[in-house]
């Protein structure tokens, strides 16, 4: 029978979020809905310039409102922020009606990405060990979702035929 469940994809910052999700949606024919995108859409600036203009406390209470919002719906796949999960009341609303999964890739793969990208205010300026540190600290959260992707030894069709096969068996 097919659920009506969301999916929810977590992980750090550069971990396929969006690209996945984007791709996931139309195979299982939900509708897909990006955090971050949404927050840059309802303050009309992107995420770089929120932070730099608002600091990071009132992106987090955004974050927050926008995240609950789209979690309060069915047949979604929902991207959210790296930090998004780490917030409890988002943790606790994604139980309800979800599956979350985390893409979790290795450290290094994460940190390249990071410093390729121009649009991670929170990390760019991060040194390396601080990074680790970020990751090693977010994966106590990360660790709490429903299922654990582990990408590295996958390519994207297989990271998206492994949540699609999971999504359709529930
Ligand atoms: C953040 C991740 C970003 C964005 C913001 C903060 C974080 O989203 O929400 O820059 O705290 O990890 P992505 O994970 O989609 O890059």
């Amino acid at each position: 029978m097919k659920s009506n469940k969301n999916i929810v994809l977590i992980g750090m910052m550069g971990s396929g979020k969006s690209s996945i999700g984007k791709i996931l949606s139309k195979k299982l024919k939900l509708i897909f809905v990006d955090v971050d995108k949404k927050i840059e859409d309802s303050e009309n600036l992107k995420v770089s310039e929120i932070f730099k203009k608002h600091g990071e406390n009132y992106f987090r209470k955004i974050e927050e409102k926008i995240s609950l919002k789209s979690l309060n719906s069915e047949n979604s796949i929902i991207s959210l922020g790296g930090g998004g999960f780490i917030n409890s009341s988002i943790r606790k609303m994604c139980e309800k009606n979800s599956l979350s999964f985390w893409l979790d890739w290795k450290n290094e793969t994460i940190i390249k990405r990071i410093y390729k990208s121009k649009k991670r205010p929170l990390a760019m300026n991060l040194t390396k060990a601080q990074i680790n540190n970020l990751i090693k600290e977010r994966s106590k959260f990360y660790s709490l979702s429903d299922y654990r992707i582990a990408c590295d030894k996958l390519d994207k069709v297989e990271i998206i035929n492994k949540i699609s096969d999971i999504y359709e068996n529930k």
